[in-house]
């Protein structure tokens, strides 16, 4: 059984998908050990009704220190899926292979500092683009950066807004991140 502890900043919708998928056997093998939220959201209330072990760090300059001190020593895989803090390099590298985050875009491109939920969709219909989607990748020091494990797109079309990009990009982020999940856990 591999453990996972999940990172949220936000709804956590991405999180209940990792908990149903695991539920009904898509994710195989794995078992969700603790929900880590950086500030109050509703991420941490879907821990709480799922009896799953929770706790709330504070986001700021101690985030990254206080999560090393709690995070469990058996985790193999940690899941950001919606969390907005930066993590500092000393903790990406005592977890190197073993973090791995969803971002709704196509990286490389709309990545980066300040490249966030819906910044993201806001810049990808301001440039015009043709196309979005989202990418799971592994987390490395450079925000963004760390290899692609799993991307998938869709058609931006000249009626989508904002709004309807972030809804086509959350249905894409719920078909691949239980894939991607499996694809790092060996599965
Ligand atoms: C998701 O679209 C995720 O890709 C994005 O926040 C949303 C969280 O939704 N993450 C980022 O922007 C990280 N840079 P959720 O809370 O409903 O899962």
């Amino acid at each position: 059984m591999k453990n996972i502890v999940i990172l949220v900043s936000g709804s956590g919708t991405n999180l209940q998908r990792i908990i149903d998928t695991i539920d009904s056997g898509e994710i195989q093998n794995a078992k969700v050990t603790l929900v880590v939220a950086d500030r109050e959201c509703y991420g941490l209330e879907r821990a709480k009704k799922h009896h799953i072990e929770n706790i709330l760090i504070p986001r700021g300059k101690n985030f990254s220190s206080e999560l090393g001190n709690v995070i469990p020593k058996d985790t193999d895989l940690i899941v950001l899926a919606g969390f907005l803090s930066i993590l500092k390099p000393e903790f990406c590298e005592n977890w190197t292979g073993k973090i791995i985050n969803i971002h709704p875009a196509l990286l490389p491109k709309f990545g980066g500092k300040g490249m966030w939920g819906m910044n993201v969709h806001n810049a990808v219909v301001e440039a015009g683009e043709k196309e979005s989607g989202a990418t799971v990748h592994f987390v490395t020091p450079g925000i963004d950066e760390g290899e692609a494990i799993l991307q998938k797109s869709f058609e931006v079309t000249a009626e989508d807004t904002p709004e309807t990009v972030a809804e086509k990009v959350h249905q894409i982020e719920y078909e691949i991140f239980p894939k991607a999940i499996n694809k790092v856990l060996g599965n």
